[in-house]
Parts: C-alpha cells; sequence; structure tokens
C-alpha cells in the first residue's frame, strides 16, 4: 500500500507502542488522528510527531475508547477532518494482574470496556465507510499471552479478553475479505512500555528481555506493505526468551489506571 496521503486513526498513540506507530506512519506520509485519555501527553506527542513529519495533518484528541461518544467523536473527526479512513490502528489498551479472587471489580469492567469494547464499538464505528470504499485496513494490538493455553495465572481476566478479540477479529477477517477490507491482529511478547513498566518486581535481567515497540512498529509496516490480495491475519512477534516462563509480574499490583 502507497502509504503517502493515506488517513489514519491510532488509538493509545500517547506514548508506548501507539506513539512509535504513528511516528512512523507520520514520517510514511499519512495524517494521522492519535487518541488518547490524557490531553497534555497527546498534545506533547502531537508536536514530536510534527518535528518528524513535515507536510502531514496532525491532530491528538482526548478520547477515552471505553466510551461510546468518544469513540463517535473520533470517528467524525477523522470524517470531517481528513475526510475518511483509510487505515484504523487499535492500540489502546490498560493492564491489570491479579490472581482472579483479589482482581477489584472496576479493573474487570476497565480491561472489558477498554481492551475488548472499545476495539469492536471503533470497528463497527469506521467499518461502513470501508464497505462503501471497497477499502480499508484494519490493525489490532491483541497479546502474545492469547498463544497460552490456559492463559497465563493472574493475567486470567487481561489475556482471555484478549483471547476473545483474538477470536472476534479471526471472525471479521472471513466477513470483511468480501469487501476488500484487512483485519489483522498483532500478537506482541513483552514489549518494554509504560504498561509492563507499571509492573513491580521486574529485575535488571527480565528487563533486558522485552522487547523495544519498534518490534511491534514492523509488524504493522509488514501487514500494511503485502500485495492488495494478501491479508496478514495475524502477525506474533515474541520474545525469544519468553517471560512466561518464568512470571515477571508480582500479582500484587497497582489497579489498572
Ligand atoms: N507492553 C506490552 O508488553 C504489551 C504486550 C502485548 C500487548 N500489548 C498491548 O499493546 C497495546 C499498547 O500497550 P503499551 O504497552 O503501548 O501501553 P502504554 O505504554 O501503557 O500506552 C497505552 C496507551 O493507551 C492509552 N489509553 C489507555 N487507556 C485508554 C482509554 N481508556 N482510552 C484511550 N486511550 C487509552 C494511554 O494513554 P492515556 O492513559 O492518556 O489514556 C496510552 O497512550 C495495549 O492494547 C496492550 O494490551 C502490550
Amino acid at each position: 500500500m502507497d502509504l503517502k496521503g493515506k488517513n489514519v486513526i491510532i488509538t493509545g498513540a500517547s506514548r508506548g507502542i501507539g506513539k512509535s506507530i504513528a511516528i512512523k506512519l507520520a514520517e510514511c506520509g499519512c495524517n494521522v488522528i492519535i487518541a488518547a485519555r490524557n490531553q497534555e501527553a497527546l498534545d506533547n506527542t502531537v508536536e514530536e510527531i510534527k518535528s518528524k513529519a513535515a507536510g502531514v495533518k496532525v491532530i491528538g484528541l482526548s478520547t477515552d475508547v471505553s466510551k461510546l461518544e468518544d469513540l463517535q467523536r473520533l470517528s467524525d473527526t477523522a470524517f470531517s477532518e481528513f475526510g475518511g479512513v483509510d487505515i484504523l490502528i487499535n492500540n489502546a489498551g490498560v493492564s491489570s494482574q491479579y490472581p482472579f479472587d483479589k482482581q477489584p471489580l472496576e479493573d474487570i469492567e476497565k480491561l472489558a470496556h477498554t481492551n475488548f469494547l472499545g476495539y469492536v464499538r471503533l470497528i463497527r464505528l469506521v467499518i461502513p465507510h470501508m464497505i462503501e470504499k471497497k477499502a480499508g485496513s484494519i490493525i489490532n494490538m491483541v497479546s502474545g499471552s492469547t498463544l497460552v493455553d490456559p492463559v497465563p495465572k493472574t493475567f486470567v481476566t487481561y489475556s482471555s479478553l484478549k483471547v476473545g478479540l483474538r477470536a472476534f477479529l479471526k471472525g471479521l477477517f472471513w466477513e470483511m475479505r468480501d469487501h476488500g477490507i484487512k483485519i489483522t491482529s498483532i500478537l506482541p511478547g513483552v514489549v518494554d512500555t509504560e504498561l509492563t513498566g507499571k509492573l513491580d518486581n521486574i529485575t535488571e535481567e527480565q528487563k533486558e528481555r522485552l522487547m523495544t515497540p519498534d518490534a511491534v512498529v514492523d509488524m504493522v509496516m509488514f501487514a500494511l506493505s503485502v500485495p492488495q490480495n494478501a491479508c496478514p491475519l495475524e502477525l506474533a512477534v515474541i520474545n525469544q526468551q519468553t517471560p512466561w516462563i518464568k512470571p515477571i509480574i508480582d500479582y500484587d499490583q497497582k489497579q489498572a489506571k
């Protein structure tokens, strides 16, 4: 796909994996709307993107993906400011690690509304327009933890919602390929971001095993580079020595932010 002039929404793009994807796509000539809750962090990221990518439109829109009205505003803004959405990167996510019986109920709600419903709802909002155009690419940040069966202990809620998301996206692929729309799931291992940085008791040796967001950006770029008649349905990029062998995260974890 020639990325120049393509219009992109990226959720969870004020930092971490989403920010790295936004910078790369803007450098490739895409207009990007980046979404996250904290407007100040978004503004800083918008400035950073603009300093690295000239001649593209960059908008930072405060959005809570767990709220339907915010998603509607995000989608409406893409249409009013850019005239449409060619690429949706569903990436915003929170983490919460507990043995299930100790996990706060509010964390369970937040995980479901952010990491699952936030993705499904935004796809539902943009997809009618992609169907009309018979084109579009929807790339979703799932998780390498979905490759583990049963899902890792103390990650049961987080990972099982990602398993559900992965199943949803696989099913959606079959429906959408007839419309010329590509649906891709990316399954990253453990990446060095604030999401993992929040976790307690990671040793220096374990930190060295984390991937940088660049490894995930490469997956996104691959997904967008394959010929039009092919779709990478799922791309996993896993730590060479996977932390799930020896859990790096203590269960006594802060609540999802
Ligand atoms: N890091 C890993 O090891 C790893 C591994 C596998 C999968 N993933 C997945 O990759 C995605 C990105 O993770 P990351 O590691 O880059 O996390 P991160 O560094 O914590 O960044 C998360 C981003 O999402 C935003 N966000 C969180 N809740 C939101 C909400 N309700 N509405 C809108 N934006 C929200 C955050 O900004 P605000 O807080 O300002 O909203 C931030 O921009 C997540 O879906 C995560 O599950 C990560």
